[in-house]
């Protein structure tokens, strides 16, 4: 196998606050796998994935496609890397939505005829074409994650780590997201409380409960370990339930 694709070490991170979100975490995904990450809510699956593009400072140690993950190197990191917030309005801050998701690829020098095509077709992907002139601030939930999701499709990144991708979406478009991840051959690291979404997805499945990784394998294995689940506050996948 080559240079893994993502590599934590130790990660540890307490915020100003004095609230520890991560106590030690250590694991890799090599290129082209795709893996989920549940755990109960405030277990730090969110602060896990900001760390991965460097959005904070943490003790320990994480590399993508072994390049440090340090401020000198934020800007390859974050072409190689990139993150759907859990909340969209942590990720649309522009007045049109053209201008959200142009902004990585214009950050990436790209000539504006080729940015235009990419926001076209990263708009077709989550099924919103022509709506760049509208604002991000007027659009609903399920809209707004679809627009989130835009915006890291249309740079072409290497790693997906998209935190809640499934999060307000109607039927359909939830349908439509698993089909597209499932085509995507890129790494994807998927933090969610859909555990029918992982089940479908994924191959591997990471528990993080108190900021510590408490389960890592296969996810026909730890998705249909009842006790397992239980004990870190989750329930069995609703198509293992029937
Ligand atoms: N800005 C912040 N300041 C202080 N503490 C924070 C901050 N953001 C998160 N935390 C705390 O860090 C811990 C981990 O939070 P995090 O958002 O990573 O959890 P999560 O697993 O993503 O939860 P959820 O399932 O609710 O999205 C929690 O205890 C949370 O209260
Ligand atoms: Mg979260």
């Amino acid at each position: 196998m080559g240079v893994p694709a993502i590599r934590v070490q130790d990660l540890k991170y307490t915020f100003p606050d004095g609230t520890t979100a991560l106590q030690g975490v250590s694991f890799t995904v090599e290129a082209g796998e795709r893996v989920a990450v549940t755990g109960p809510n405030g277990a730090g699956k969110s602060t896990l994935l900001t760390l991965l593009n460097g959005l904070l400072a943490a003790d320990g140690a994480v590399e993508i496609f072994g390049v440090p993950v340090i401020p000198a190197n934020l800007p390859e990191i974050r072409r190689r890397v990139g993150l759907v917030f859990q909340d969209p309005d942590d990720q649309l801050f522009c007045p049109t939505i053209f201008d959200d998701i142009a902004f990585g690829p214009l950050n990436m020098g790209l000539e504006p005829v080729e940015v235009r095509g990419r926001v076209a077709k990263a708009l077709a992907q989550v099924g919103l074409s022509g709506f760049e002139k509208r604002s991000a601030f007027h659009l609903s939930g399920g809209e707004k994650k679809r627009v989130s999701l835009a915006t890291v499709l249309s740079m072409d990144v290497e790693i997906l780590a998209m935190d809640e991708p499934s999060s307000n979406l109607d039927p359909r478009s939830r349908r439509l997201l698993i089909h597209w991840l499932r085509e995507c051959d890129k790494t994807q690291i998927i933090a969610t409380h859909d555990l029918d979404l992982a089940y479908e997805l994924t191959r591997r499945t990471l528990i993080l409960h108190g900021g510590k990784i408490v389960a890592d394998g296969p996810t026909a294995e730890i998705l249909t370990d009842q006790a397992l689940l239980e004990t870190h506050d989750l329930e069995l996948p609703y198509q293992i339930q029937k």
